[in-house]
This record gives C-alpha cells, structure tokens and sequence, in this order.
C-alpha cells in the first residue's frame, strides 16, 4: 500500500517527502482554506516538490463546469488528479475527463456501489471515507474489503483504492490489510506511524551500552581500519 499525505501544508507535505516514503498528496476544499494561500500556486508548488499524484478538488456541481474546472486544474500540471464529488453529476464528469485522458479522484465514496458507479466511469482513484463512517458506528474497513473484492471481479476495473478519513494508525492497518492501494493519511498520524515506547527504550539502552565500548566513534574507527589495509 502506498501512502499519500493529506494536506495542502508545503511544510508537512516537505517533510514527510524528506522521509522517501511519500507516494502523492491528497487536498480538499476545507484543507486548502485551511492555509489561506492561493489556491493555483498552493497546488503547482506541492506537484513541483512531490512530483507524483496531487488531488485537487472541482467545486462546480453541475456537469459541464466539473469538466471545465477539471480540465483547466489538469493542465497545472501532469501530476494533478481531478478530484470529484461522487453525485451522479460527478460520475459523469468523471466519464469525461476520464475519456479526455485526464487523472480523477472520486471522493465522498461511502457504501460500495458507489465505488462500481465510479470504476465504471473510469476513475483512476475512488476514496472511501473510513473515519466519517467509524464516526456513525458503520465499520469503515468493510467499506474497504467489499470494495476490493467487488474490484477483483472485473478484470476490466482498473481504479485503485485510496482510503481516506484516516484518523489513526489502526485505520492505516485496517487499510492495508484490507486491500487498499493507498492510504491518505493526515501529517500528525504519518508520525504516529512511527512511534512505539518499545522502540525509544531500546535505542536508548542501545546508545546507553555503546559509550562502553573502547572505541565509540564508529566512522573513524571503520576509517583507521581501512586505512591500514591500503
Ligand atoms: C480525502 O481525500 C479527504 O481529504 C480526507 O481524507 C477527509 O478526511 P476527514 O474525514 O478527516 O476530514
């Protein structure tokens, strides 16, 4: 499972791309107003750093303004992904921009026919939503297992599934155990992922018992040895 980080903050997105692990990003209309930036700039400088897929949400409901805003998004850059409510509006601009070789997101996706509505139009992601729908007590990783099974009865679909509304490192797990093909995860619960008390002990006792070796400069030490061998 790969993992997209869902913000539009360039110094989160900067320094979980740091890390090596960063697939795309994913943003959406109340996480861009979140920064107060410029919408148009906001995207390009996060496709320049991240140069893989970014979502940028359309805001026009009706068909022919989610094609046009689509299509102009999509020239930004080739690693914009059109993101897309899933309405039955959305569904059919999907159809078009995907026909037009454009890149969408279907998002808003919360029970599974939604999702063959949009693997049907041929969207390139769809995005269930595991923490809204674990907010009303329906199980958000069912969402995604039924999903991924529904996907891989038809060879022909080919859309990837990008679990969104992660709220926590067992949303992640669920996730990937389930089948998805990318988790879009918020920057505080990346660092999450990283932490166990077990870990941070056992460095430390690890740096505790080296101070007691002879010699606790490791380069310089593999360097005096390779010296002496030329
Ligand atoms: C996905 O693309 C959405 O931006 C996001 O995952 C929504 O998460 P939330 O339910 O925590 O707002």
């Amino acid at each position: 499972m790969k993992i997209f980080v869902d913000t539009a903050n360039l110094n989160e997105i900067r320094e979980v791309h740091s890390w090596g692990v960063l697939a795309g990003v994913t943003t959406n209309p109340s996480l861009i107003a979140r920064e107060g930036r410029d919408f148009i700039a906001t995207i390009h400088e996060i496709c320049e750093l991240v140069q893989g897929p970014v979502s940028a949400e359309v805001i026009a409901q009706d068909v022919a303004g989610m094609v046009k805003e689509g299509k102009l998004l999509a020239q930004l850059s080739e690693h914009v992904v059109v993101k897309v409510p899933l309405t039955p509006n959305g569904i059919a601009a999907t159809r078009q921009l995907s026909d037009a070789g454009i890149k969408t997101n279907v998002t808003l996706c919360f029970q599974p026919a939604q999702a063959l509505m949009a693997a049907l139009a041929g969207a390139t992601y769809i995005s269930p939503f595991v923490g809204r729908l674990d907010d009303i007590s329906v199980d958000g990783r069912e969402l995604i297992e039924q999903i991924v099974a529904i996907y891989a009865q038809d060879p022909d679909l080919d859309t990837q599934v990008l679990a969104a509304s992660i709220r926590h490192p067992i949303h992640f797990i669920q996730a990937a155990l389930a089948g998805a093909h990318v988790a879009t995860v918020p920057f505080k619960v990346l660092q999450q992922l990283f932490l166990h008390p077990l870990t941070d002990k056992g460095n430390e006792a690890f740096l505790k018992d080296w101070q007691k070796v002879p010699d606790p400069d490791i380069c310089g030490a593999v360097e005096r040895f390779l010296a002496t061998r030329r």
